[in-house]
């Protein structure tokens, strides 16, 4: 992943939006398939997903520069449609590794494949399409911002505020653990739409995440009040984090459930999938097989190691309680054949102490204090995380970058230089995952941890 680049807005005037157009044009259009009274006051209950047309208009959210004068940027549209890789998923279901996975799958052709639409684009089910409804928009505003119909002509008049549009069933994506489910919905999975290890194996990319790291690249499309709150993306990391172990605790205990289980994508990837070494150079017979039998592939705890110690710097009596039912979820995980009431049962008691915890951690105040330990706090945790896996490896890189472009953004650094080539070093350890090596990323965390002094 790259470092992000911050947004440079260019000055521009803002036209006033031609929003009641568009929504005219949208009510005249009505409903898919239905034409008559009768049809039209059902869809006036259930809200309707119109399409990213809806929003293009370049007065709306279409400008291609961004304005200034403006609470948003009005160029939401054209970031989308011309940056942000959502724009192309439905796109992606038609390229040669869709096509062969669907073959090896034995689905349909994957852009009529429920498996694939429903996170490849808007799935809405047909009653809730109106007639400008477009499957090919791929991923698009509605599927972060819900369904328009009802509120995508008021949220243009004067005075109307976001409260009044949540009212009419937009989504909350300014709360940033609401925000964060809703990324996850796609980006880890859920009981209903899964990226499982056979699907892997077909050729689909894993899923990983880190909220700020993933914004930067997606890239936002709204406007940061930097001025306002400067700690805003570490708020947005440690929120991100919470959230997104809760989430994995939830589908870890929801997988229990299904036939084909231990499910290997919940498991340490590059246990099984990296080369084979002589044995003098191989890192994981030199690290060992601490708490499990030797070769047994172990659980994937990259959303659990980099998180704790957020979890100790909040509230060190809540990390031990998850320490103590991660051990035990952990050690049944790494069984050859676990017990699933076990795993089910620590799961959803790490879930249950989470409850609160991730609307805690969005509500602090962050600063460069807390941002300096937490940086600290994770490279010093180095033998840990690295011996972890790959993953967790990665989860780390992802976090100090996070953490480090929000304080060198904030404060005059002596060893701005340093941190960063340390964390390019971090990077390029990651470059080939199957290579991976624990001791080696070990030792560029420990140099990452000692530029930080
Ligand atoms: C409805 C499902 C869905 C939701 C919700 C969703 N994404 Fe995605 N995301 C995808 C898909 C599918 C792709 C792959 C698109 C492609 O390349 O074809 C993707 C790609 C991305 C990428 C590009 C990754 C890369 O390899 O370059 C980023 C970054 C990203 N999403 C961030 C986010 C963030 C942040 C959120 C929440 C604010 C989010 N996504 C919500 C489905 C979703
Ligand atoms: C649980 C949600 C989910 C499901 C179900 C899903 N995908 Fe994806 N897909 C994603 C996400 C998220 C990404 C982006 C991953 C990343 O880059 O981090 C992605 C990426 C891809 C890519 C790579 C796109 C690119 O830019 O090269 C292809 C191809 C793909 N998916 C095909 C499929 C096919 C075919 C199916 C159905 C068999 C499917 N996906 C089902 C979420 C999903
Ligand atoms: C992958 C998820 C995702 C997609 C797709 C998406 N957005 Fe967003 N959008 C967000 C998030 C997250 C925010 C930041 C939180 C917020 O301000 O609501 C945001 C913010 C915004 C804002 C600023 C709102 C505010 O309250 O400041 C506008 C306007 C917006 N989006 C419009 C659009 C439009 C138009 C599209 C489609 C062309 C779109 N978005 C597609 C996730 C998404
Ligand atoms: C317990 C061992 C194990 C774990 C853990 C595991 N896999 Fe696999 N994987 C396999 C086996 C066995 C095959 C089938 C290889 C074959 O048929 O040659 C496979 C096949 C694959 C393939 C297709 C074969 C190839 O080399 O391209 C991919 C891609 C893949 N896995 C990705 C993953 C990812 C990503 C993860 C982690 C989320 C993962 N696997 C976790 C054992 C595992």
């Amino acid at each position: 992943m790259r470092f992000a680049n911050i947004h440079k807005i260019s000055d521009a005037l803002a036209p006033a939006c031609t929003w009641a157009l568009v929504w005219a044009a949208v009510l005249a259009a009505g409903p898919a398939k239905t034409a008559n009274a009768q049809a039209a006051s059902t869809s006036a209950q259930v809200p309707q997903y119109v399409g990213a047309g809806g929003c293009s208009a370049p007065a709306c959210h279409g400008s291609v520069r961004p304005m200034t004068q403006t609470s948003i940027w009005q160029n939401e549209y054209s970031i989308w449609g011309t940056q942000d890789k959502h724009s192309h998923a439905y796109e992606s279901l038609g390229n040669p590794v869709a096509v062969r996975m669907v073959k090896i799958l034995g689905l349909p052709a994957a852009n009529s494949a429920q498996e694939c639409l429903e996170c490849h684009a808007v799935d809405a089910p047909p009653a809730a399409r109106a007639k400008t409804f477009d499957m090919t928009d791929g991923v698009s505003c509605e599927n972060c911002h819900g369904p328009a119909s009802q509120w995508l002509g008021p949220h243009t008049t004067a005075g109307w505020t976001h409260e009044q549009s949540l009212q009419l069933g937009m989504y909350d994506t300014r709360d940033i653990v609401l925000r964060t489910s809703r990324c996850l919905e796609c980006h880890l999975g859920t009981k209903d739409k899964y990226v499982d290890h056979e699907m892997l194996a077909a050729g689909h990319p894993d899923l990983y995440f880190e909220l700020d790291s993933f914004e930067a690249t997606m890239p936002r499309h709204w406007k940061q009040p930097l001025d306002a709150d400067p700690w805003r993306d570490v708020r947005d990391w440690a929120t991100g984090q919470a959230v997104q172990f809760s989430a994995e605790m939830k589908y870890l205990g929801d997988l229990t459930e299904r036939d084909a289980w231990p499910e290997y994508s919940q498991l340490d990837c590059f246990a099984c999938h990296h080369d084979l070494v002589k044995t003098e150079d191989s890192w994981r017979q030199q690290r060992g097989y601490t708490g499990r039998r030797a070769g047994n592939a172990p659980w994937n705890p990259s959303r659990y190691v980099v998180f704790r110690q957020l979890a100790r710097e909040v509230d060190a009596a809540l990390a031990a309680r998850l320490d103590d039912s991660l051990g035990n979820l952990q050690a049944e995980m790494n069984r050859l054949q676990p017990d699933r009431g076990k795993v089910a049962g620590s799961a959803s008691e790490a879930a249950s102490e989470l409850d609160d915890f991730a609307k805690r951690i969005e509500g602090l105040s962050y600063e460069q204090t807390m941002t300096v330990k937490l940086m600290r706090d994770i490279s010093g945790d180095a033998d840990e995380i690295s011996m972890s896996g790959e993953r967790s490896a990665e989860q780390a890189a992802m976090a100090l970058n996070s953490l480090f472009l929000c304080y060198s953004r904030n404060s005059k650094l002596a060893d701005d230089a340093d941190l960063r080539t340390a964390i390019a070093g971090l990077y390029q350890q990651l470059q080939n995952p199957s290579a991976y090596n624990g001791f080696l990323f070990a030792a560029q965390l420990h140099k990452f941890n000692a530029a930080l002094r």
